[in-house]
């Protein structure tokens, strides 16, 4: 028996896109399966992992959870969309620069996560970070790493802002 599919309008990453989804498909499939988007991982399905962490209006959701017919019109981002004009985000760069992946599947979550914090708290102490990305499990054990890479993100934003005031 085929599904009932509606069509829905997503703002994903700056564009708009039309996907033909049955009303209770997780944003996370929509994603993967019908965007090509795979960044975005899959890893428990019940929001208890942070593997499928994308950004719903600036904040950091759960995209294994949100039916996708409820996000017409909303502004979605997800690891893909943070890199600008093939520039990398800065906690990218600091990712790469403290190695903090093992295997990686986590990551893509670990960084939206880590992102959505550093929006609100530009310098987020241990602890504001423990907090921010207690939801993020990592069966590598990256955790002290992760921490580091968003002290380093941090202080690449502040010197940032330093020269803008400067120059
Ligand atoms: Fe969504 Fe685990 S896959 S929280
Ligand atoms: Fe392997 Fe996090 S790097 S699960």
């Amino acid at each position: 028996m085929e599904l009932p599919m509606t069509r829905i309008t997503l703002n994903v990453n700056g564009a708009e896109t039309q996907v033909d989804a049955p009303d209770d498909m997780p944003l996370l499939w929509a994603l993967r399966d019908l965007m090509g988007l795979t960044g975005s991982k899959y890893g428990c399905g019940i929001g208890q992992c942070g593997a499928c962490t994308v950004h719903l209006n600036g904040a950091p959701v759960r995209s294994c959870l949100i039916p996708v017919s409820q996000l017409s019109g909303q502004a979605i981002t997800t690891i893909e969309g943070l890199t600008e004009d093939g520039a990398l985000h800065p906690l990218q760069q600091a990712w790469i620069e403290k190695d903090v992946a093992q295997c990686g599947y986590c990551q893509s979550g670990q960084i939206m996560s880590a992102a959505a914090l550093l929006q609100r708290n530009a310098e987020p102490t241990d602890a504001d970070i423990d907090a921010a990305m207690a939801g993020n499990y990592c069966r590598c054990g990256t955790y002290i790493r992760i921490r580091e890479a968003i002290h380093a993100a941090a202080m690449s934003f502040d010197a940032a802002a330093t020269k803008g005031v400067q120059s």
